[in-house]
């Protein structure tokens, strides 16, 4: 199998410096301090998050498979016979399996994921499950333009349609979810759909338990960031001296998840030393919440127009229809 290589690794020369440690050292010489919510999901990282996906606080993951299954039927009406789907993020899998399993005849799948463990993966299962989908995984973060391979874009008689789930839009600031669909809209044709899962604005005390779970494994899964820096790039972060903190901040809809220093203390991370007073924070992610009307908007932006959204029953969670134009 061909890994279609898209991203660009910027790497200095001179200093030898990984991207990870440039992304680090850049952002905790920020004030306020901050690290890309990407670093995350080592593996580590990546089981927390399926641990989170399954806690009772955490409604998003739940809410979205269940909403999907019942839609199916319609969106596969929508989406029609012999069709391309790109997913960004290709998780492991339920999704988009039962998506495929819905379409009629769907001809290739291009997962589009940081990670290429996690690619080989899922199109290994895939390759049993539906053994006439041509597959294209592709190694590229979100932030980077995508082009789709010519494999795909000489051969696809039906539509070609980008299946963003997860509400993983929630983690870009709305500049970049604005270049994002723009990127989008750029590789897609007339008719041509978008298949979005996007997490609504609701109760802020619903929105902060889902980030301050019971458990603490959203706690866990922030501080392991921390954890990561110290094995990876020979820090020495004392996990204890730094609390999770996450809030709903309703001005700009979003949860922030903060690292908050303890005490006044100094961190070396290889050469490099960062100080922190007491309260000071780390901002780890945002994660932004959405209307139907916010969504409509987006699309509109960049040249889709908003077909269909669906939400469950207590309006938690929202899927949506857009098409190129
Ligand atoms: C993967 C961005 C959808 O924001 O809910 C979960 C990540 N962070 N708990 C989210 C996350 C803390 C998640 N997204």
């Amino acid at each position: 199998m061909i890994l279609f290589e898209t991203r660009n690794r910027i790497t200095n020369p001179v200093e030898e410096i990984s991207p990870f440690m440039r992304d680090v050292i850049e952002g905790l010489r920020k004030t306020p301090k901050e690290l890309p919510c990407k670093y995350f999901y080592d593996e580590r990282g990546s089981i927390l998050f399926t641990q989170i996906c399954q806690i009772a606080e955490y409604y998003i993951t739940r809410t979205e498979i269940r909403l999907l299954e019942q839609i199916l039927p319609e969106v596969a009406d929508l989406i029609g016979e012999n069709a391309t789907i790109v997913e960004y993020g290709s998780g492991e899998g339920r999704k988009i399996r039962n998506l495929l399993h819905s379409l009629p005849n769907p001809k290739a799948y291009v997962p589009i994921d940081i990670s290429a463990e996690i690619l080989l993966d899922s199109a290994r299962k895939l390759r049993k499950e539906f053994p006439t989908l041509a597959l294209y995984p592709q190694v590229a973060d979100y932030s980077s333009p995508v082009s789709l391979p010519t494999a795909v874009t000489e051969h696809d008689s039906g539509k070609r349609v980008v299946f963003f789930p997860g509400s993983t839009l929630s983690n870009f600031s709305p500049a970049e979810a604005n270049a994002f669909f723009c990127n989008l809209h750029s590789f897609l044709r007339p008719c041509d759909g978008l298949l979005l899962g996007a997490d609504l604005i609701k109760s802020p005390n619903r929105l902060h338990q889902a980030y301050n779970d019971y458990d603490g494994v959203t706690a866990e899964f922030n501080l392991n960031i921390l954890q990561r820096i110290n094995r990876e790039l020979r820090g020495n972060f004392k996990l204890h001296q730094f609390e999770h903190y996450a809030f709903f901040n309703p001005v700009l809809s979003r949860i922030e998840m903060h690292l908050i220093s303890l005490i006044d203390q100094t961190v070396k991370i290889g050469p490099h030393h960062f100080s922190f007073s007491q309260g000071e924070t780390i901002h780890t992610e945002n994660s932004y919440k959405f209307s139907l009307d916010s969504i409509t908007r987006l699309g509109q932006n960049c040249g889709f127009s908003h077909l269909r959204a669906w939400t469950d029953g207590e309006k938690l969670f929202s899927i949506h229809y857009l098409q190129a134009v």
